[in-house]
């Protein structure tokens, strides 16, 4: 759509071109984030370019820009776009250099390149009232996935081993142990306790993840950061997962399995209406 942010300034996307050399394009040299916009507003904005800076940090990546003027140009890219209800996807490479691996010479002329565009993405009401259907498959990725990388191969296969077999989701596991989802988080419910992974290298600590936490803390819901298995997603209450442009979204059947009785569960159910409050409360749209 329209308009799109590179570097410091908002430009026409038909008049940007990237460099063949970019190392995001080549090597996956760079991170990104996802940003929900509700009804024109940014939410949990904040959190997310913090978590920028955290994973370009992690790969010694210098932004070469400010929290505030990425904040800055993020909401006058959703203005100027008019989005309504979409998301704002941003990336920063460690720029274009002649292909070599190790990272340019910093005397060189190489710098960081930002990038950012809108789209209009709705909410996805009936699947939130309905639930998903998931798969559970080998989580192959690499030991540092709480870098928001580029490097997305193992997600875009687990991804699309779960729309082969019509899912919405893939839930992936390191040697039995569920870990997160292809591109959300995954919890199970057992006697009245949201169980999920604890946010180490194996996972990526989600923004919603993080609000979830919170919500379950000031409702006296028990959140309980532990490893758990592909047995327990069988034998589960509920099992649901959670991302910035999904929400909170039930999962009603794995592996072609029903978890209980089939249903969105009352926990999920539960978290899916203190979350939409906290949109509200947050953004100031009624959603
Ligand atoms: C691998 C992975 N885990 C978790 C998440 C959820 O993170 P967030 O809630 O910040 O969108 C994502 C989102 O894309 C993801 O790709």
């Amino acid at each position: 759509m329209g308009k799109i942010i590179l570097g410091d300034q908002i430009l026409e996307r038909s008049d940007v071109n990237i460099d063949l050399e970019d190392r995001g394009y080549q090597f996956g040299d760079g991170v990104y984030e996802v940003i929900r916009v509700y009804g024109g507003e940014l939410f949990t904005i904040k959190e997310h370019i913090e978590r920028l800076f955290q994973s370009a940090k992690k790969i010694k990546l210098d932004v070469s820009m400010s929290s505030e003027q990425i904040r800055g140009l993020t909401e006058e890219l959703v203005k100027e776009n008019g989005v309504d209800f979409g998301s704002v996807y941003m990336q920063v490479t460690r720029g274009a250099a002649p292909r070599a691996h190790m990272f340019p010479k910093p005397e060189s002329s190489t710098k960081a390149v930002f990038t950012a565009y809108t789209n209009e993405v709705p909410r996805p009401a009936s699947l939130l009232e309905k639930g998903v259907e998931a798969i559970t498959t080998e989580d192959i990725r690499w030991l540092r996935c709480d870098i928001k990388s580029l490097n997305l191969l193992p997600n875009v296969l687990a991804k699309q081993e779960a729309a082969d077999s019509d899912c919405f989701e893939a839930i992936l596991h390191r040697n039995g142990i569920v870990t997160e989802g292809s591109s959300s988080n995954a919890y199970i419910v057992k006697n009245g306790e949201v169980i999920t992974h604890p946010a180490n290298n194996l996972i990526l600590n989600g923004i919603t993840r993080q609000v979830l936490a919170e919500l379950c803390k000031e409702n006296g819901i028990p959140f309980i950061e532990k490893e758990f298995e592909l047995i327990d997603l069988q034998n589960a209450d509920e099992v649901f997962i959670t991302s910035t442009v999904s929400e909170v979204m039930p999962v009603i059947k794995v592996n072609g399995e029903t978890v209980a009785n089939g249903k969105p569960g009352n926990i999920t159910c539960k978290l899916q209406g203190l979350f939409e409050a906290r949109i509200n409360q947050d953004t100031k749209v009624e959603i």
